[in-house]
């Protein structure tokens, strides 16, 4: 268990796309402590999800979360969740623009226009299915941290003006 140093704007490695995990990775020690590490460093920076690629680790993992957190004042709570080798469809055709701030991109929030509501399909970090729907701002987390595992940063989604 360890914070771990976030790559910021401009390092390459976050322009990359991710590997999936492998089957035979998931329920080892190896993903829990990846999964550790990503929950204290999202801790310590108050971030409201965090990719592993953003920790330089080139792997499908995704964690996000939000009990009170400065950062995300007016958020709603969401509890904790991983999320392995995630993926999302949009359902419907609604869309939302809101601001975002990311652990990568320190200092700037930017207006991004999101699906609404998407259909999230991932594996745990036991491989157990999951699948659902979320809407509102879990389901701008979800799109932004999939964004990352596609080498895809915040100024990439800018709306602009
Ligand atoms: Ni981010």
């Amino acid at each position: 268990m360890a914070v771990r140093p976030v790559l910021q704007l401009g390092d390459p490695r976050l322009g990359q796309s991710s590997a999936a995990v492998a089957p035979d990775l998931l329920g080892t020690a190896q993903l829990a402590g990846l999964i550790d590490d990503l929950r204290d460093t999202m801790a310590a920076r108050d971030g409201a999800g965090l990719a592993a690629p953003q920790i330089a680790v080139p792997l499908r993992v995704v964690i996000f979360g939000i009990t009170s957190n400065p950062r995300y004042p007016d958020a709603p709570p969401i509890p904790e969740t991983v999320l392995i080798n995630p993926q999302w469809t949009p359902v419907g055709t609604e869309t939302a623009e809101g601001w975002e701030g990311c652990l990568s991109v320190p200092g700037m929030r930017m207006p991004v226009l999101r699906a609404s509501r998407v259909h999230l399909s991932a594996l745990s970090p036991c491989g157990q299915t999951i699948d659902r729907e979320v809407m509102g701002f879990e389901a701008r987390i979800v799109q932004h941290e999939c964004d990352h595992l596609n080498g895809v940063l915040l100024p990439d989604r800018l709306v602009s003006a």
